[in-house]
């Protein structure tokens, strides 16, 4: 099985919203993909598995010098094989390339995979917003999460 990273594009959207709703339980529609590759700023990239089949995805949003990185998903079947660190790599690479100085995200505070991954990536906790998710009657809490970029790595 070899995987591949591709620039994300807007013809996926249909692919995007499957992995997202098989990843998160409030997932986004292809509707929500399309508006969001309206906006310029908008970028990420995707995995494919032997060079068809999208896998995973990360996607971000660039504002001047700083980006907001929206979600980063792993179909599974495919995760622990390095694939959302090579995702995360390739959006810091870009990223510094356009100038961003400051990564920021927010992670569900009871997402183990993902929090783990964030901070092993270097990303710091700097905040917690209560209620952040809506999941039926109640709110999950996000922890937000920021990652200076320097010329080091
Ligand atoms: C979080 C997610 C993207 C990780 O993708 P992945 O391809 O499995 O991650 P990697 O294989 O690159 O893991 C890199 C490191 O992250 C950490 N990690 C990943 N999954 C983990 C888990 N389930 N438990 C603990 N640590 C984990 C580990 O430190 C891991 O290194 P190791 O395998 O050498 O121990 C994937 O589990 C996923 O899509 N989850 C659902 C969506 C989600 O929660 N996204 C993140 C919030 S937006």
């Amino acid at each position: 099985m070899t995987y591949r990273i591709f620039p994300i594009r807007k013809a996926s959207a249909q692919q995007l919203a499957e992995i997202h709703q098989h990843c998160f339980s409030l997932g986004w529609s292809a509707q929500d993909f399309q508006i969001f590759f309206d906006n310029p700023l908008y970028d990420g990239f995707v995995i494919e598995e032997n060079q068809f089949k999208i896998v995973g995805f990360i996607d971000l949003h660039v504002v001047v010098d700083e980006a907001e990185v929206y979600t980063l998903c792993v179909m599974n079947g495919h995760r622990r094989k390095g694939l959302g660190w090579s995702l995360l790599e390739a959006l810091f690479i870009k990223a510094h390339q356009l100038g961003v100085q400051k990564l920021f995200l927010e992670v569900a505070e009871d997402n183990v995979s993902g929090r783990h991954l964030y901070e092993a990536f270097g990303f710091k906790k700097i905040g917690r917003r209560c209620g952040y998710y809506l999941l039926g009657d109640h709110g999950v809490t996000a922890i937000v999460y920021e990652r200076i970029l320097t010329d080091e790595g």
